[in-house]
């Protein structure tokens, strides 16, 4: 049918999600995937759940319309949990993902600028790109963004937000020193920019002591993104903001206009399993698996890819960053599906036209134990391959 009705402008300004395209290939039988971002499925809580569904009997007006805000005992639940500050308030989304969209549609006019690090979360690029937002990037190092380069674009005094994920990045697995999360904070309040800190992975550290949130530097100026996709399940879609009242506010009318409010019973489920005796148990399991599959990728990196290939070890998270030697990580990720393993071309996770030593993220959370070996070993063919088709 022929018509003259054609999609709004802001969409040309994102690209679709190369990892959901890659997905599929990824799911096809003899194929190891290190490609998605997903948890481990056979890690999560279902005995949990189960009993947390069969208690809903129990609170039936979790079956009616409720407050956009969230679902009162579970806020109740999250600000005594987290010891949130007066004056701050949270709110229960579809994911962090809803957190990120709604900040964006709260917060930005079309051009507004905003800096994220480079490489960076792509469902965070497309949501700044559907706002149409000016999206500035600066490096990332090995503890934490480039300061100096963060401070050149906050003193242009053109900078709204600036969004990041302080621990256990995606894609690269990096979390920020001590010195780097007070800095940024320091640097959020001199240029009066907001800060969007994304803590998915947080409560994945399998190694080490957690640092102090950025955001507990400069609450007032912060919104804090957490999220249970990766503790409990992602399925549930449910993640949290918290952020001044002021700034929350017109969120609250943005989801309310969205989508009324987040699923009821999962909230009034999700609450049942934080508060679970066998909880806690459940998250330590998580970390310890997580751990032996880190330590077992890292493990079948040195032994097959070393010297050529560089890698970060890291202490939590799902993520490895793994830079090769100069090729076209775009050629190697298809090669090495051909070879039967899924990787991700680290480029994907810059804006486009940024220029991008090539490199791969690994996803260790999803996979077995016993098979990072042969997933290594075929991405080392793959390497070959590319490279002997290059000379
Ligand atoms: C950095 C980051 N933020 C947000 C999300 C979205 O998480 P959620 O499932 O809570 O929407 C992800 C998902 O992988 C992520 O990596």
């Amino acid at each position: 049918m022929k018509t003259a009705i054609t999609v709004a402008n802001r969409m040309s300004s994102i690209q679709p999600s190369y990892i959901r395209e890659i997905l599929s290939a990824a799911t096809a039988p003899g194929i190891i995937s290190l490609a998605g971002g997903l948890p481990a499925s056979e890690l999560f809580p279902i005995s949990l759940f189960d009993q947390a569904l069969a208690s809903l009997s129990l609170v039936p007006e979790v079956y009616q319309y409720g407050e956009t805000q969230g679902y009162p005992p579970l806020l109740d639940y999250l600000n005594d949990r987290y010891e949130v500050a007066n004056g701050l308030e949270t709110m229960v989304c579809n994911g962090s993902q809803q957190a990120i969209d709604l900040i964006a549609r709260a917060f930005l006019n079309p051009n507004d600028s905003v800096v994220m690090e480079a490489p960076s979360y792509l469902g965070a690029i497309q949501v700044f790109g559907l706002a149409q937002a000016k999206i500035k990037t600066i490096p990332q190092l090995a503890d934490g963004p480039d300061l100096i380069a963060l401070e050149t674009l906050f003193g242009t005094g053109r900078i709204k937000l600036f969004y990041a994920v302080p621990d256990f990045h995606n894609p690269t697995g990096i979390s920020w020193s001590l010195q780097h999360r007070r800095r940024v904070a320091a640097l959020c309040c001199r240029y009066d920019v907001l800060l969007i800190e994304d803590a998915p992975y947080r409560s994945l550290r399998f190694k080490g002591t957690d640092l102090p949130l950025v955001s507990s530097f400069c609450p007032e100026r912060a919104f804090l993104l957490r999220s249970y996709s990766k503790i409990s399940a992602p399925g549930m879609r449910i993640g949290t903001v918290t952020a001044p009242t002021v700034w929350l506010n017109p969120m609250i009318t943005i989801k309310q206009c969205s989508d009324l409010h987040t699923n009821l019973p999962m909230q009034a489920a999700l609450l049942f399993v934080l508060k679970h005796a066998d909880f806690p148990k459940h998250k330590e399991n998580i970390r310890k698996q997580y751990a032996a599959r880190h330590q077992k990728l890292s493990a079948a990196l040195s032994d097959k890819l070393t010297p050529d290939c560089s890698y970060n070890t890291v202490n939590g998270g799902m993520f490895i960053w793994l830079e090769l030697p100069p090729c076209d990580a775009h050629e190697v990720a298809m090669q090495a599906l051909r070879e039967g393993v899924a990787v991700v071309p680290g480029d994907v996770f810059f804006l486009k036209d940024h220029s991008v030593a090539p490199a791969l993220r690994l996803n260790f959370s999803h996979t077995p134990e016993d098979q990072f070996i042969d997933a290594i070993g075929r991405l080392k063919i793959a390497l070959e391959k590319v490279s002997e088709r290059a000379c």
